[in-house]
């Protein structure tokens, strides 16, 4: 497994871009809108880190609850995997529990995600290797 991204909460998605640009991130997936999550979100990029910026819309937005708890603040790592039926599988034998199911993201070529929760680490992400 590959860390391919840390998924970062906000709340005014465009200052927090830039914010990100003045510490030396640049832009490799400009703002765009998620209808399941209601959210926009924009991947940066610095010293070879990838961070995902999440900002729920509104309160309809299933991650309105995470954003009012945990603010402006990282909350998940996304791990990349070769087969990611197979790994969830695996990480739920070791004691994981499926968090959500897997989905695609139409705007990121239909990459697929899932997430899982453990009980010392909390949230994890995986995603399945996919050029984007
Ligand atoms: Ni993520």
């Amino acid at each position: 497994m590959k860390i391919h991204h840390i998924g970062y909460l906000v709340k005014e998605i465009d200052k927090a871009i830039e914010e990100f640009k003045k510490l030396g991130f640049i832009i490799t997936i400009e703002k765009c809108f998620d209808g399941n999550y209601i959210a926009d979100f924009a991947f940066l990029q610095k010293d070879g880190y990838c961070v995902e910026l999440i900002c729920p819309v509104n309160d309809k937005s299933p991650i309105y609850g995470l954003m009012k708890k945990h603010k402006n603040s990282p909350y998940h790592i996304c791990y990349e995997v070769d087969n990611i039926e197979q790994t969830i599988n695996d990480l739920i034998k070791q004691g994981y529990l499926l968090f959500k199911e897997i989905f695609s993201v139409s705007v990121l070529n239909n990459k697929r995600f899932s997430f899982l929760m453990n009980s010392h680490i909390g949230m994890i992400e995986l995603t399945e290797k996919k050029d984007i």
